[in-house]
């Protein structure tokens, strides 16, 4: 049998979390829910031991404890969370007005699936146990979207998770992986949401080395070699935002950039600004560098291109992402696709291309990171003085 490619790949990219378009009117059979949990037991298990145990509630009176539960576990605050951003345009308005909308009809869901494993975590630093089901339970989610139904993970209950295998008699030994509420949707097309692309976060063959195109074998300059450096920081987007901003922050902290200063009175950062770098380096001496800032959203995103705005030399950006907790910071770079100083190394020594650029990334890597690790510091400690 040919796998139709497309069908796969629909279903696969438009799994989502849904909760607002879950039908809460029309009933969902059971023979369903088995069919789409046999499909799941297709997955892969650790020693092909089959140890996932999968509970169907539907009993009215169980699924309303499940709600109470939840409410209780995270429903109260999404429903706080959801009034404080109502109309605020943050990022996470739209989340938590759908996930406030779950918690306030979780008890109406026609069924509430908990996947659970024999078996506990033992703590090992491997990921045992959940590798053998995480995988399953998705393959649940895909099955009953390629039907028509919707699904939506969580697992905020589980910070009372004993009380809810208590409610459901789970025995002690085993694990319960989600609370998922299934339902038919309301309309069938659901979209691609936005996610990083695999080039930016796929590494090939060490931790942080990008690529824009191929690689080629053997790699080359053309096929545009990165880098990215990333920490989670105990502190607001407000916090990080004017350090990523402040062009000269990195001087103290790279052994190659020593400075900026913006041109022609600019005076700070905004689209289109211009700003000269300076730099030293024991094999090219000391070199300034016209900067164009080519991306700017305010608290989120700021990079610049350094040479020529239309054939950069390198292209440099920061952004930030508010995570639970914290902020997390992105720094990254891509070399080119203009000459910079490395073509020089690369034209003396053509056959050392690869080496040369492995190298020249590691280089950057590792000054991106003091810079990243002097951000997160004073981020940190400007945060701490604001409480
Ligand atoms: C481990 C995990 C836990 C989650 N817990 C909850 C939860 O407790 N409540 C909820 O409404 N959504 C929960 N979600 C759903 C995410 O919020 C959702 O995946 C995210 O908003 C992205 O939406 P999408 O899956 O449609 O792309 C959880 C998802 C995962 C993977």
């Amino acid at each position: 049998m040919t796998i139709d490619v497309n069908s796969v790949d629909e279903a696969l990219t438009t799994t989502r979390a849904v909760r607002l378009r879950l039908d809460l009117e029309r009933a969902v059979d059971n023979d369903i829910i088995y069919e789409c949990i046999d499909i799941a037991e297709q997955a892969p298990s650790g020693g092909n031991q089959g140890s996932r145990r999968w509970i169907i509630v539907r009993d009215p009176a169980v699924k309303a404890k499940i709600a109470e539960l939840y409410m209780a576990t995270g429903g109260e605050f999404m429903i706080g969370a959801r009034d404080k951003l109502a109309g605020t345009g943050h990022p996470q308005e739209k989340v938590m007005k759908s996930a406030a909308y779950l918690a306030e009809h979780l008890a109406e869901a026609p069924a509430i699936v908990i996947p659970t494993i024999i078996g506990t975590h033992d703590g090992s630093g491997r990921p045992g146990l959940f590798d053998s089901v995480i995988q399953s339970v998705w393959s649940f989610c895909v099955a009953l979207r390629a039907r028509g139904l919707g699904t939506s993970w969580t697992t905020a209950i589980l910070g009372k998770g004993d009380k809810l295998a208590e409610l459901l008699g789970v025995p002690d030994g085993n694990t319960q992986i989600a609370v998922i509420p299934v339902a038919w949707t309301k309309g069938t097309d659901f979209k691609q949401a936005p996610r990083y692309p695999a080039r930016e976060i796929s590494f090939i063959d060490r931790y942080a080395h990008t690529w824009v195109s191929g690689p080629s074998d053997p790699p080359c300059h053309a096929d545009g070699p990165g880098t990215v450096v990333e920490a989670d920081i105990k502190a607001s987007v407000d916090d990080v935002w004017p350090l990523i901003t402040d062009i000269s922050f990195g001087a103290d902290h790279s052994e190659e950039f020593k400075g900026a200063r913006w041109v022609d009175d600019v005076g700070g950062p905004s689209l289109g600004a211009e700003f000269i770098g300076s730099n030293v380096h024991p094999a090219i001496g000391e070199w300034d560098v016209p900067c164009f800032v080519h991306r700017y959203v305010e608290r989120t995103e700021f990079g610049w291109v350094t040479s020529d705005h239309d054939n950069p030399g390198a292209q440099w950006r920061f952004e930030l992402a508010s995570i639970a907790g914290a902020t997390r910071l992105r720094y990254s770079l891509i070399i080119g696709p203009g000459p910079s100083g490395i073509n020089a190394a690369i034209s003396a020594m053509p056959d050392k291309e690869p080496r040369i650029l492995f190298r020249r990334i590691e280089e950057h890597r590792t000054n991106m990171q003091r810079v990243v690790d002097a951000i997160k510091r004073a981020a940190e400690a400007a945060a701490a003085d604001s409480v």
